[in-house]
């Protein structure tokens, strides 16, 4: 079962030959998937061989195929983990019944709320990138951004087999729907904010695999714990492609980082700018933004639906199964520091309503992690630069610290006061442009651009002077 069928024209380890009426369906759905990839993926590239990986099997090692493809041709398709015998439903009211093999009637709005949320993401971020393969930095960077781009494809293929498998005709509009939808377009854009920001520069693309990646890491997490089973299986199999994104925007950031040092060291100054460097001030105003922006995908801290989701199993905490905990959380609370009339203070809220915070908990404990790798980079080159991680309070449009100032540390400021210092702490219009001005391509084999260090090593054992990409 967890070979995968390369036969077919939609590669599977579902079976989807033994269901005719599905693989109509799908197959159906196929060609428009590509003219949308054509159109609106990384289009002026269609036709140049790129090294890439696709999967081969579903197990733990090995999965990984390596070859030059043309991305159109990438053979997208269903992947599964293999079914767990007698799983239960891990959570909520319905603990330790036998998981869902089909969509509970009851609960089906909810499910395909969030089905449609989590693959909306996936196609939106293919949207954002589509232009960065103009101006990337090497070609290991080039095929690596690729390699995201196509791994976000089949994500949306993830989820658009469940909703054809499992939610009939309103799955297939809702299909249509996601190949209808586009990034930061006013009249239909993509259903979370993040999704409509352009990315037109490699700085925000390392920055959005490293902090949007590890939100996309965090929902999965959350779903592969789903009492729908088939929502757990796909989970956990995309989690494994999700941890290669956050792998490229963390060695991308550390490595725009160590040639900054290098620079500031070579010349004795700070100002990296005159040499083509990227500040290290600089790189933590793009680190507040998209953090700050991730922050907001978690939704509300004190939430019903929240509540909603995990007590009829659909949605759990991460990694809930190996939480040794009341796995119904009927009973407990979570202090929360909220704003109350405009004031912080803190307040006992009933568990289940605190889901999207320990969520986010979770999140922001993996995010300083990823500060401390930025600060060894920092202190190996003997450069005296702490990086931090903005506050969760910070620069928020969802959720109620969206309705107040707070500084990068999370205490709250005026108006008047962050109109004085949003500067220093998020992109200004000079750092937007300074840092496009960096974007031209070094799409030379073996070379890499003057604001990035070059890779520890290359991919699949292969050099960084290797041919990744073919133009
Ligand atoms: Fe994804
Ligand atoms: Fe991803």
């Amino acid at each position: 079962m967890s070979t995968i069928d390369y036969e077919q024209k939609i590669p599977n380890n579902v079976d989807l030959k033994s269901d005719k009426k599905l693989q109509r369906a799908l197959e159906q759905w196929q060609p428009d998937y590509v003219e949308w990839w054509k159109a609106m993926g990384p289009s002026d590239f269609n036709a140049n061989d790129v090294y890439l990986r696709t999967a081969v099997s579903v197990d733990r090692d090995g999965w990984a195929h390596f070859g030059y493809v043309k991305m159109p041709e990438y053979r997208w398709g269903i992947f599964l983990e293999p079914q767990q015998k007698d799983r239960k439903i891990p959570f909520g009211d319905h603990l330790g019944l036998d998981a869902w093999q089909d969509v509970p009637g009851e609960y089906r709005n909810w499910l395909r709320r969030i089905i449609v949320t989590q693959a909306d993401t996936e196609p939106a971020s293919v949207e954002q990138q589509r232009l960065l393969g103009h101006t990337a930095p090497s070609l290991y960077d080039l095929r690596n951004l690729f390699q995201v781009n196509v791994e976000e494809g089949r994500h949306l293929w993830a989820m658009v087999y469940l909703l054809q498998r499992y939610f009939g005709r309103d799955g297939r509009e809702e299909a249509e729907e996601l190949l209808a939808r586009r990034s930061g377009n006013a009249d239909h854009p993509r259903i979370l904010g993040t999704f409509n920001e352009p990315i037109t520069d490699w700085l925000s693309f390392f920055c959005f695999t490293t902090y949007t990646d590890r939100d996309g890491k965090f929902q999965l997490l959350s779903l592969a714990e789903s009492g729908f089973d088939p929502l757990a299986r796909t989970c956990r199999f995309m989690l494994t492609e999700e941890a290669h994104h956050m792998f490229v925007g963390q060695t991308g950031l550390g490595r725009v980082i160590e040639r900054a040092c290098q620079l500031m060291k070579e010349h004795k100054t700070n100002d990296v700018t005159r040499y083509g460097g990227i500040p290290l001030e600089v790189v933590q105003k793009y680190i507040n933004f998209w953090n700050s922006s991730s922050n907001d995908l978690f939704g509300g801290e004190i939430s019903s639906n929240a509540s909603n989701f995990f007590g009829a199993g659909l949605k759990g905490r991460a990694n809930e199964e190996k939480l040794e905990t009341d796995h119904t959380a009927r009973e407990g609370s979570y202090t929360m520091d909220v704003l109350e009339s405009g004031r912080l203070t803190t307040k006992e809220i009933p568990l289940r309503n605190a889901m999207n915070e320990v969520l986010r908990d979770e999140y922001v404990s993996d995010n300083e992690k990823g500060i401390e790798y930025f600060n060894r980079i920092t202190e190996k080159q003997g450069v005296d630069f702490k990086f931090t991680l903005p506050h969760r309070r910070f620069n928020r449009r969802i959720g109620m610290f969206s309705e107040a100032r707070f500084d990068p540390t999370g205490r709250q400021i005026d108006d008047a006061t962050w109109n004085a210092s949003v500067g220093q702490w998020l992109p200004t219009d000079q750092d937007r442009a300074y840092v496009k001005s960096l974007m031209v391509p070094c799409h030379e084999k073996g070379k890499v651009a003057g604001w990035i260090a070059p890779p520890a090593k290359g991919i699949d054992g292969k050099p960084f002077e290797f041919e990744y990409v073919k133009l």
